[in-house]
């Protein structure tokens, strides 16, 4: 195997579980409003999933908040979907959102260290606030909109200040297991992941503020939620224009996974 074969398998090991195709054009976000609030997103959709993702943000470039809504198919009412702050899985802040399967939609931060295990919930200084009038679930789909504070970090995977940046989603049908629980096990997303190019700076809307006070009081986290990572969130790379993180075949901190279902070294 030629040195330049070789380093391509190694990059492909390190963007991980949520990038299939890299090399393939990706998808990009196109403007949406939502019908309940008027809020103007833009938005990741999966035409083959039903699976859609958007992001609200301020014209102020330092919020470090931004508005998101989850949308997507519910398999007699189980699954989960999720979006990443990068398109990698492993370390930055993940969020997923599912149905208790009584009429709430239960949700999480999430941070993974490898791509194969329940990640685990993790508490910050983010937080979720749900905003009612866009949330609703039933049997067969999942609306949750939220405002997200404190969410856009450099630390966490994307600083407030990008225009443009690669981010990543996933659909699972599977049931979570103690759906009740905001640290409900999540199995692998079975329905489809990937990463998509968010249009961030078209995301600025000066109604920001007038949105994000439609949110209501905090989700509060299991108690057996942990600290998130920074170290593991593979800090420093801040934004997320290009996914490799340079040619650090580690991937992305965390890196204890024994035995890892990447391919590396042979
Ligand atoms: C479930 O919710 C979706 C989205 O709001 C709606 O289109 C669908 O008709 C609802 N299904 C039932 C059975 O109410
Ligand atoms: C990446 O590889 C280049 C060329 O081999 C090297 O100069 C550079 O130090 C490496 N960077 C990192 C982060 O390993
Ligand atoms: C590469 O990864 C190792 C192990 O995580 C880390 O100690 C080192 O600082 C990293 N190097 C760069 C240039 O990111
Ligand atoms: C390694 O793989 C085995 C078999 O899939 C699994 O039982 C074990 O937990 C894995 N170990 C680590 C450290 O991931």
């Amino acid at each position: 195997m030629s040195p330049l074969s070789r380093t391509s398998v190694t990059s492909l090991a390190t963007i991980g579980l949520f990038s299939i195709f890299p090399a393939a054009v990706l998808s990009q976000t196109s403007a949406f409003t939502d019908q309940a609030t008027g809020i103007q997103f833009q938005r990741f959709f999966g035409a083959r999933t039903n699976f859609g993702f958007g992001m609200a943000l301020s014209t102020d470039t330092t919020s470090k908040s931004f508005i998101g809504q989850l949308t997507f198919p519910l398999s007699n009412g189980n699954g989960w979907g999720g979006w990443s702050l990068t398109g990698d899985m492993e370390g930055p802040l993940l969020m997923a959102a599912w149905s208790d399967g009584k009429g709430n939609v239960i949700s999480s931060f999430r941070q993974a260290f490898n791509e194969d295990d329940n990640p685990p919930e993790v508490a910050g200084t983010f937080t979720l606030r749900p905003i009612a009038e866009a949330t609703s679930v039933n049997n067969t789909f999942l609306t949750y909109t939220f405002l997200c504070e404190n969410c856009l970090d450099a630390g966490l995977g994307l600083a407030p200040e990008v225009q443009s940046a690669e981010m990543g989603w996933a659909l699972a049908s599977r049931a979570v297991r103690n759906p009740a629980s905001s640290a409900g096990v999540l199995d692998f997303h079975n329905s489809g992941f990937g990463d998509f190019k968010a249009n961030l700076a078209g995301a600025r809307n000066a109604e920001f503020d007038k949105w994000a006070a439609l949110a209501g009081a905090p989700v509060t986290g299991a108690a057996g939620a942990k600290p998130f990572d920074v170290g593991a969130a593979g800090a420093g790379s801040g934004g997320s224009d290009d996914e490799g993180d340079g040619n650090n075949s580690s991937g992305g901190g965390g890196g204890d996974a024994g035995n890892d279902s990447d391919s590396d070294d042979d």
